[in-house]
């Protein structure tokens, strides 16, 4: 079957409903999503957006330039960061207008809460910068923004799976997706196509994010000849609930909340003497993991304590109900009375699909553009989050990014343009992905092969990194790779095939990680959440650059690109 729309948009996060809304406005614009569209990762960001509204006391853009910056470690494009603190502003109003329930000072204003890498003036003390919703604040935002699609008639496709990018004479025509309700291949055709597909933390064993982010987009962007950026910078959140990874928002450090060690220690007196606990992320998770390296996890385990009790009950419930009940279910603890284990875990993807500031993607280190291809959100490197990104300015670059790409690609198609034709036999490539997946009779579970490949992206390529770790877990790939091709779907059908939903997400998997792993073992050097234990200083007469990646049939190749530098050249990083 073939459905043909103006606009077609792959993934229906925050990045993906707002580039929505704005196409609906003036085109025929249709969403595909792996899920419905309110269980959307989005759905899960806590504890806030980044805007420098000004609402508890002065802030700037200016001030949020510098702090984005600074946390990138430098490796952010600095045009690209301006355009993301601008116009912050402006999204943060328009989302309060469209309704989404903000909390409230009292005076009726938005509130915002200290999160951390935000600083008042260029670096001195923290601010309150991140706007929230109690700590659901992307649960109010994408609801705000699927309403607003709804009203507008976007055309919803829940549970489809994008398998292919459909890509001829470097012009995208659309995409073939997997009908995972009632089986089937549908070919959409576009003239224009944008990918908001979200991250790719699934690929280790203790993450932050839903089931469904297994790098899909990226991946496919892979297949389809094309590169990914900087795929070396992967995230690693402070705060994840012990053992299982589970988002503890940084919201509750933001409010006030300890990290303590097994002596009873706030141990980031030591490594962030200035900021402590409001550290960047990269700091603030290698600081915790070496506590607990070196011995001093709470009763030598791999833990450390969130200390959220001198907070007291009313403020931990009005302010943290979320987390409060989360943290009750999963562990069993009271956050009010109890202190709470936790570790860093896998969160964030710096990196992903090259893109311009209008979310156009492009090609090679010339940014060449490629027609009718756009991306935004989690899977897109625009770049403003470089080597390490604040946090609170994900959900704003989802809604800013999303809004920018939204806008370009109703100007493209008011401006006339044509679908380009789709290839020959379009389903071709589709068709033999799932009947080669049905048909092998191999004796390799994908549970186990992923099981395998999230253990050791833990121990190998995690927040401490070296050359004999990294090519060890580049072996490891290739032969995951291998054991790939011999595994076993046993269950045929195509409705609701989990077991098939499953090897494909895997093979995506082992797709984009080897790009992880190659691009980290070449950087020499340590930036942001890239840490190499034998190359431990930032080496920006080197390193100052973007990694590009490609997979060819001899493995990843990579190539550089330079780095964008407006307003602020590269210092020390000191917290
Ligand atoms: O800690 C958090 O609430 C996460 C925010 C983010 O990743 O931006």
């Amino acid at each position: 079957m073939v459905h043909e729309h103006d606009v077609v948009i792959v993934g229906a996060g925050i990045a993906g409903l707002y580039a929505a809304l704005e196409c609906s406005r003036s085109v025929d614009t249709a969403v595909l999503s792996k899920v419905f569209p309110t269980r959307s990762h989005s759905i899960s960001a806590q504890g806030g957006t980044a805007a420098a509204l000004g609402n508890m006391e002065e802030d700037n853009w200016e001030w949020h330039l510098y702090d984005t910056v600074r946390g990138a470690d430098y490796l952010g494009d600095q045009d690209a960061q301006e355009i993301l603190v601008r116009e912050a502003v402006e999204v943060v109003y328009e989302l309060e207008h469209m309704g989404c329930p903000f909390s409230r000072t009292e005076e009726g204003k938005i509130a915002q809460r200290e999160f951390g890498g935000h600083y008042s003036d260029f670096g001195k003390g923290p601010i309150r910068r991140a706007c929230y919703a109690a700590d659901r604040t992307g649960h109010a935002e994408l609801h705000t923004l699927y309403e607003q699609g709804v009203k507008n008639d976007v055309r919803f496709y829940s549970e489809f799976f994008v398998l292919h990018l459909l890509v001829e004479d470097n012009v995208c025509s659309g995409v073939v997706a997997w009908d995972m309700r009632n089986g089937g291949l549908h070919v959409f055709h576009a003239k224009t196509v944008m990918f908001a597909t979200g991250g790719y933390a699934r690929a280790w064993k203790v993450n932050t994010n839903a089931l469904s982010n297994t790098g899909d987009g990226m991946a496919i962007v892979l297949q389809a000849g094309l590169p990914l950026e900087d795929m070396e910078f992967v995230q690693f959140h402070p705060t994840g609930l012990y053992p299982s990874g589970v988002l503890v928002t940084e919201g509750a450090r933001g409010e006030g909340g300890f990290l303590i060690n097994d002596e009873g220690k706030r141990f980031m007196e030591k490594y962030a003497p200035a900021k402590m606990e409001l550290g960047p992320r990269d700091v603030v998770s290698r600081s915790i993991q070496r506590e607990i390296d070196e011995g001093r996890g709470i009763g030598g385990k791999g833990y450390v304590y969130l200390d959220l009790r001198h907070l007291g009950r009313q403020a931990i419930l009005e302010k943290l109900p979320q987390i409060h009940e989360l943290i009750l279910k999963f562990a069993g603890i009271d956050a009010v009375t109890d202190m709470v284990p936790i570790l860093p875990t896998s969160h964030y993807a710096m990196g992903g699909i090259p893109t311009d500031v209008n979310g156009q993607v492009v090609m090679d280190a010339k940014n060449t553009p490629m027609r009718g291809f756009y991306a935004a959100g989690e899977c897109a490197c625009i770049s403003v989050h470089g080597a390490n990104r604040l946090g609170c300015n994900s959900t704003m670059d989802c809604a800013v990014f999303g809004r920018r790409t939204g806008r370009a690609m109703a100007k493209f198609v008011n401006s006339g343009a044509e679908k380009a034709p789709l290839p020959k036999d379009a389903l071709a490539r589709g068709r033999a992905k799932i009947e080669s997946l049905l048909a092998v009779k191999g004796k390799e579970s994908p549970a186990a092969i992923r099981d395998e490949l999230q253990q050791t992206m833990m121990v190998n390529c995690g927040i401490f990194r070296e050359e004999k770790l990294l090519k060890k877990q580049l072996e490891i790939i290739k032969s995951l790779q291998e054991r790939y091709k011999e595994i076993q779907v046993s269950y045929k059908g195509q409705r609701f095939n989990t077991e098939l939903q499953d090897a494909i997400e895997l093979g995506n998997m082992l797709d984009f990680v080897e790009t992880i792993v190659v691009g980290g073992l070449a950087r020499t050097e340590s930036r942001g959440a890239h840490y190499r234990t034998d190359f431990p200083k930032r080496d920006d007469v080197g390193w100052l650059k973007h990694t590009l990646a490609w997979k060819t049939d001899t493995g990843v190749r990579l190539d550089y690109k330079p780095v964008v530098i407006t307003r602020f050249k590269p210092e020390e990083r000191k917290f």
